[in-house]
């Protein structure tokens, strides 16, 4: 989490970083500031608790400068606080910083070399430009070398932009596990976490990778190991517009990913086919081919779409295969099959708990795709075979788009990999004609919003709490529907598998409690119908969701037909809708929900 920006050589400078911080608000919102000087060294810091807007107001028209830095914070180390917030400055105040990541020796360093230096702040960053000011003052040291002292040092994951006040027309960055990218301007250049922070600015980008330093100036960028030695490294151009990150005439991002889905789902029924057959790297194939197990490594919203796709795998491929929480599995990787293929199901590509699973799984010499939103994200980077969501940037924090199209994804390659093992499903089916069917069936819950919005206000609006229930695909749904409502709702939401309720939690249910139920499969329809009833019995105020071939009169919401397997596609999209309209009748934020923060770059 967090977002950095840096921009040398523009004069531009300071709307440029504010922009750019804007475009990263979605990585942490809890605090902001920037640092700006010219070439004669004038310059002005300036910080601010809570969103980016209140960063821009306290701005006056004399804070213009030729280079910059600036960061968006979600708080780690230290309270969200002015003194918290980024940049950070050495004592001398000569160094200024902004950071990304977590330094998990700081304390040690702190006692080691700083113990008589002031520190202004609780921070761990603030340990990583006071140090490079104490090497510096050590032996005169040049800021490179003070910082390649530096980095020898630290422990954690970093991405950061450094300026030196005795040096004003330069940037140095440098990163370890956390995302950082150079972009190359027409006589000025950019250092951002995110391409889209700078989209605006330039399509052209560098890389930077893990144990490297850039120095970048107006006219020059020099990529080093950190001993020294020049890399060379080709720009790569990002093809994304940067209309394609506007909300256009939508009041959110979330509301605008969510109506994006059928679109999405013919997007990648395009990109995954030619004449009717899935279209697939050979090489991936034939790796995944050997696997005995397939591991699904994820977290959050894109675990519930890993589940998902663990039943797809397993049907269509006849492979077992098994999701694995990103953030349980790296500490307890447990026996693993004699053949494991590993997949990461990242919409970032950033996420942290995701990524030190990679590196396990790599050092052990095990074959990784990673599935992802982002190309040229860390884990696309880093893992054997990468394969694209063509869901189009996801804004909003709360996922939606990357859910159905992770679903969608992993059909095309369970669809593929079934294939090319021969295997022939007892169920078959059509994986493209049903994206098809999905994204029109889709359509039309999108196209039933007012009803919607009005179960909302009658479900949701007046209760603190909520259960959505199912089995089988119907409780991976639930399981989203409710992270999806607390998340952005703050209602305290629970998705639970229909059976189990009356094993405890069928406690809390009190008169008008309301009760989401999923009906989505042919073998446990009536049995998720029985948990419905006991609950009714005991006051709940139900809402019940069945696909058309299992629906009842009464039933609430009725959702067309799609092969069982691939029923959350549409399934999930009531759920995406109550809390879009819970969080906007409370008036929260939806795009940007308190405490959370997009890509989570820490573990
Ligand atoms: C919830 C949400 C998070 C992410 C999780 C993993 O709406 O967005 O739960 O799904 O942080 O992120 P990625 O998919 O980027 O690895």
């Amino acid at each position: 989490m967090c977002g950095i920006v840096g921009v040398v050589g523009n004069p531009q400078t300071t709307s440029i970083l504010i922009n750019g911080l804007k475009k990263l608000e979605y990585r942490g919102y809890d605090s902001a500031g920037i640092y700006v000087t010219d070439e004669q060294g004038h310059d002005i810091l300036k910080k601010r608790v809570g969103k980016i807007a209140n960063l821009q107001q306290a701005l006056d028209t004399n804070d213009q400068g030729l280079a910059g830095i600036g960061q968006t914070r979600w708080a780690t180390h230290g309270k969200p606080t002015e003194a918290n917030a980024h940049p950070h400055f050495s004592e001398d105040k000569r160094f200024y910083i902004v950071h990304n990541g977590v330094i998990t020796n700081f304390n040690e360093l702190k006692q080691k070399y700083l113990s008589d230096v002031h520190f202004a702040s609780d921070t761990d960053t603030e340990v990583i430009v006071q140090l490079i000011a104490y090497f510096a003052q050590q032996d005169n040291s040049s800021t490179l070398t003070a910082l390649q002292k530096t980095l020898s040092l630290l422990n954690g994951s970093y991405a950061f932009a450094l300026m030196d006040r005795q040096e004003p027309d330069k940037l140095w960055v440098a990163k370890n596990k956390s995302p950082l990218l150079i972009g190359l301007g027409d006589h000025f250049n950019v250092v951002c976490s995110d391409a889209m922070a700078m989209l605006d600015q330039t399509h052209k980008y560098l890389e930077i990778h893990d144990g490297e330093i850039g120095v970048i100036s107006k006219e020059q960028v020099q990529i080093l190991t950190l001993d020294g030695q020049a890399v060379q490294r080709d720009p790569y151009t990002v093809a994304m517009d940067a209309t394609d990150i506007s909300k256009g005439t939508y009041d959110s991002y979330m509301s605008k990913e969510i109506d994006e889905q059928p679109a999405v789902l013919r997007r990648i029924a395009k990109e995954y086919y030619r004449d009717q057959q899935p279209v697939i790297s050979p090489d991936l194939i034939a790796e995944m081919k050997q696997a005995d197990r397939i591991y699904i490594v994820a977290a959050g919203t894109s675990y519930h779409a890993g589940l998902v796709g663990q039943e797809l795998f397993e049907e269509l491929a006849n492979v077992p295969a098994e999701v694995k929480l990103a953030s349980e599995f790296g500490h307890h990787l447990g026996k693993l099959s004699q053949r494991p293929f590993f997949i990461f199901l990242t919409q970032s590509g950033e996420t942290a708990d995701s990524r030190q699973v990679l590196v396990q799984t790599k050092a052990l010499k095990y074959p990784s795709l990673t599935v992802t939103n982002v190309a040229n994200s860390t884990l696309a980077r880093e893992s054997d075979y990468a394969l694209l969501l063509h869901a189009g940037p996801e804004i909003a924090v709360a996922s939606t788009k990357a859910y159905t199209a992770q679903i969608a994804v992993q059909a095309i390659l369970a669809q593929a990999l079934g294939q090319a093992l021969n295997y022939q499903p007892k169920h078959p089916i059509d994986v493209l004609n049903q994206l098809g069917l999905a994204a029109n069936a889709i359509q039309t819950v999108i196209d039933q919003k007012d009803k919607l919005e009005k179960l909302t206000e009658d479900y949701f609006d007046k209760h603190d709490r909520a259960f959505f229930i199912g089995r089988g695909n119907g409780y991976m749904v639930a399981l989203e529907a409710a992270l999806k409502l607390k998340e952005v709702s703050y209602i305290h939401a629970e998705g639970f598998a229909a059976g189990e309720l009356k094993h405890g939690t069928i406690a809390l249910i009190e008169n008008q409690t309301p009760v989401v139920a999923f009906i989505l499969e042919e073998a446990t329809a009536a049995h998720t119908r029985g948990n419905v009833k006991e609950v009714v019995s005991r006051g709940a105020h139900t809402l019940t969701i069945a696909k058309k071939s299992l629906a009842q009169s009464d039933d609430t919401i009725v959702l067309d037909d799609l092969n069982e397997l691939l029923m959350p596609l549409v399934a999930i999209i009531p759920g995406q809708l109550f809390a879009y309209f819970a969080a906007k009748h409370r008036g929260n934020d939806v795009d940007q929900p308190r405490n959370l923060a997009k890509s989570v770059t820490v573990e």
